[in-house]
């Protein structure tokens, strides 16, 4: 496995490599979420293709400064897993090598990143957008994977891919859980030892809604109260947002006539975490 630090090396390194070229961007502290989509990406890639993992703690998606200090980094333990899984390349630039001081660009979604976590954290998806196309065309990838948990973040990778016709295929992951429900996410590690107990709550929250749903209701507000209810019965988690939107259009909905998406972040804490479940009528 090589690991790269500078764009041109990449780009370099991958031309001695076979395709098709799949990547996996992430912001390392791996965790078995990641690799499962590192899997996925192997076997997208076949025998003759190539993985590339990029681990990068993308300064400009994050808005909050305290939340970018505290995100974990464990790069040793994160390529000892890559080279593990077999990752042919690494990419793990430093941000001066990723930004020029003077940058000027940046790629912004309009619409679907408007709501929910973009509401909640002004300029993250223009960050998230800005540095994914610049992973695609650094790389030259084919595919890239992504996980479903982060399902606002897939989708506007959709549309921008679609806009900008990025000859980029996006593979979606499924949310990888641990035993008692709560996602993989690499903040899990910064909680308490009773935030860690609780968290299971956002799950459960998701799925006490749903059966509210399969019970036959279709009022947004019926369905979101009884995830609130479920939620609001801990002092521990604080709720950012609990929204249910179209799955198309990240759209708020009043009333559930196609398939839609309840959705939610709260903070245990100084902690977000996200997670949404799938209503289908
Ligand atoms: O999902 C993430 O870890 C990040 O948002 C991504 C896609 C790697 C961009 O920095």
């Amino acid at each position: 496995m090589t690991v790269v630090t500078q764009g041109s090396e990449l780009r370099t390194v991958l031309a001695g490599h076979g395709r098709p070229r799949v990547l996996v961007p992430t912001m390392g502290a791996l965790h078995a979420g990641h690799l499962a989509l590192v899997r996925r990406a192997r076997e997208l890639a076949g025998s003759a293709g190539t993985v590339v993992v990029s681990i990068f703690v993308n300064p400009i998606q994050f808005d909050r400064a305290a939340d970018l200090a505290a995100y974990p980094r464990t790069l040793e333990a994160d390529l000892a897993a890559c080279r593990e899984a077999g990752v042919a390349v690494v990419f793990a630039p430093e941000a001066g090598a990723m930004y020029g001081a003077d940058r000027s660009v940046t790629v912004t979604e309009s619409l679907l990143s408007r709501g929910l976590c973009g509401a909640a954290r002004p300029g993250h998806f223009d960050g998230v957008c800005t540095v994914v196309l610049k992973l695609f065309l650094l790389s030259g990838c084919e595919a890239a994977v992504f996980g479903e948990k982060d399902f606002q973040q897939l989708a506007v990778i959709r549309r921008m891919v679609r806009d900008l016709d990025v000859p980029v295929a996006i593979i979606g992951h499924p949310t990888v859980r641990e035993p008692d429900g709560l996602a993989l996410s690499s903040r899990n590690v910064r909680l308490s030892a009773a935030q860690r107990a609780d968290a299971p709550r956002l799950r459960q929250a998701l799925l006490a809604a749903r059966e509210t749903f399969k019970s036959g209701v279709r009022t947004a507000a019926e369905v979101l109260a009884s995830a609130r209810q479920h939620l609001e019965e801990s002092a521990l988690p604080r709720i950012d947002y609990l929204t249910l939107v179209d799955a198309e259009s990240l759209q708020a909905v009043t009333q559930i006539e196609g398939p839609a998406v309840l959705a939610t972040a709260v903070f245990y804490g100084e902690v977000r975490l996200i997670d949404q479940v799938r209503l289908e009528p």
